[in-house]
């Protein structure tokens, strides 16, 4: 498969119609398309680096992926957030290799430059003998990447200019306050990191849309009666905003599945139509665009209904092969036997051991492994769930976006692949 990014680009403008539902098979699990993918979209969108409550005091730092390209996101001495690329500004030596600390200063195991944790370059060994006065210290601080964040979440870019953070979650805001605004939130330990087989595609586009398959993908974990088969109703509310981003969530339920009585904290931090989807989700499960899903689901442990929160990257790493990367989160203020129940829900269900992951993740892996290769070149997938039914949008529900009501439709699949030309295309 050998085509340049001119080829590929009219050969998905003819074949790919989102509108439509029409999808080519090949731009899974392709070489071409991995290459074209960094260049259009990983380093010009916001991508998720972390949370702030991995950086809970000055000069700690923790090593995170921003395109392939390392990044030792860190908070500096005076509280500043930075996004340093990992690469010592001497002759390009890989400046920090622990995945998490706390320093005030990296030195490079190349030569031993030393930075601060504010990027500035310190120290250099026998300088006044080698360098005499030639050398310029302050013209060699470490390059940094762009960063902003929302609700604790931090997003990173490459793009030189890019559209304001704000601007790029947009409608979509009213969602990320569901999960990141409720409550303060923390990150519950380091994230777990896994490699698969498998497209990041097939992630995004499962969190974003895929309600459908849950019935016969989880089928069996009904079968062993660990979840009752209502958990599969197609009744709730599929959802998108602009930019690709969109999510399911599935409504009512009769049981609040969150502590009692950290109502009031969420009842400050949001809108009462807000507090009120909240108050009565089965679960939520989305994706931001390009590579963050995340997801509340509710699991009885121990006779009660409780929620986990949950984000997960689907970070490429190669054509056919990703690392997802899964942070759990919980509120500061649950108490720590709720917190515990909270984080037990989460190993359960949607961890690397959990439940629903192991399907969920066998089905990517072997779309992946169909797809490759020259023969699916000329065939379809189909996103055409709901269309020709006539269906409109339903103005009955309180959130922004353009909502559905019911979950199975693949409106969101196609609104996601819509953006994903749009950005190949730029
Ligand atoms: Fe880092 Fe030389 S490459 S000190
Ligand atoms: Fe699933």
């Amino acid at each position: 498969e050998k085509m340049d990014s001119e080829d590929i680009i009219q050969h998905l403008n003819d074949a790919m119609l989102p509108d439509e539902g029409k999808i080519p098979t090949y731009i899974m699990g392709s070489p071409s398309i991995h290459q074209l993918e960094k260049e259009k979209i990983f380093t010009k969108t916001w991508l998720f680096l972390g949370h702030e409550s991995e950086l809970p005091n000055n000069g700690d730092f923790i090593t995170r992926d921003l395109a392939g390209y390392s990044i030792i996101l860190n908070k500096d001495k005076n509280g500043t957030i930075r996004a340093f690329y990992n690469m010592c500004t001497h002759r390009g030596m890989k400046l920090c290799r622990a995945d998490k600390g706390n320093k005030t200063h990296f030195t490079c195991p190349y030569h031993g430059f030393t930075f601060d944790n504010t990027g500035e370059l310190k120290g250099v060994p026998l300088q006044k003998d080698i360098y005499g006065d030639a050398l310029d210290k302050s013209t060699m601080a470490l390059h940094e990447a762009t960063i902003d964040s929302y609700q604790g979440c931090i997003f990173g870019t490459w793009n030189p200019e890019p559209e304001p953070l704000s601007d790029y979650l947009g409608d979509f805001k009213w969602y990320w306050d569901l999960l990141f605004g409720r409550a303060e939130m923390e990150a519950a330990g380091p994230p777990q990191r896994y490699v698969i087989n498998a497209d990041w595609k097939i992630g995004s586009d499962n969190f974003v849309g895929d309600s459908y398959h849950t019935m016969v993908t989880h089928g069996s974990i009904v079968k062993l009666g660990m979840v009752p088969s209502s958990k599969y109703s197609k009744k709730g509310y599929q959802l998108h905003t602009p930019h690709g981003h969109g999510c399911n969530i599935g409504m009512p339920n009769p049981d609040f599945a969150f502590e009692e009585h950290l109502v009031p904290e969420f009842k400050r931090n949001l809108s009462d139509e807000q507090f009120d989807v909240l108050s009565n989700i089965k679960n939520i499960n989305g994706t931001l665009f390009p590579n963050l899903s995340f997801l509340i689901s509710h699991t009885e442990i121990k006779g009660k209904l409780i929620s986990n929160t949950s984000v997960r990257l689907w970070n490429p790493i190669g054509h056919d092969k990703m690392e997802v990367i899964t942070w759990f989160f919980v509120e500061k203020e649950a108490s720590a036997d709720w917190k515990e129940r909270s984080r037990e829900s989460f190993i359960l269900t949607f961890s690397p051991s959990g439940i629903f992951e192991q399907d969920d993740t066998e089905v990517f892996t072997d779309i992946t492994n169909v797809g490759r290769g020259l023969v699916p070149q000329q065939k379809a997938l189909h996103y055409t769930l709901k269309m020709g039914m006539n269906r409109t949008p339903t103005t009955n529900f309180p959130g922004p976006g353009t909502v559905y009501d019911d979950k199975f439709t693949e409106a969101n699949q196609r609104n996601f692949y819509k953006y994903w030309l749009e950005l190949m295309n730029s």
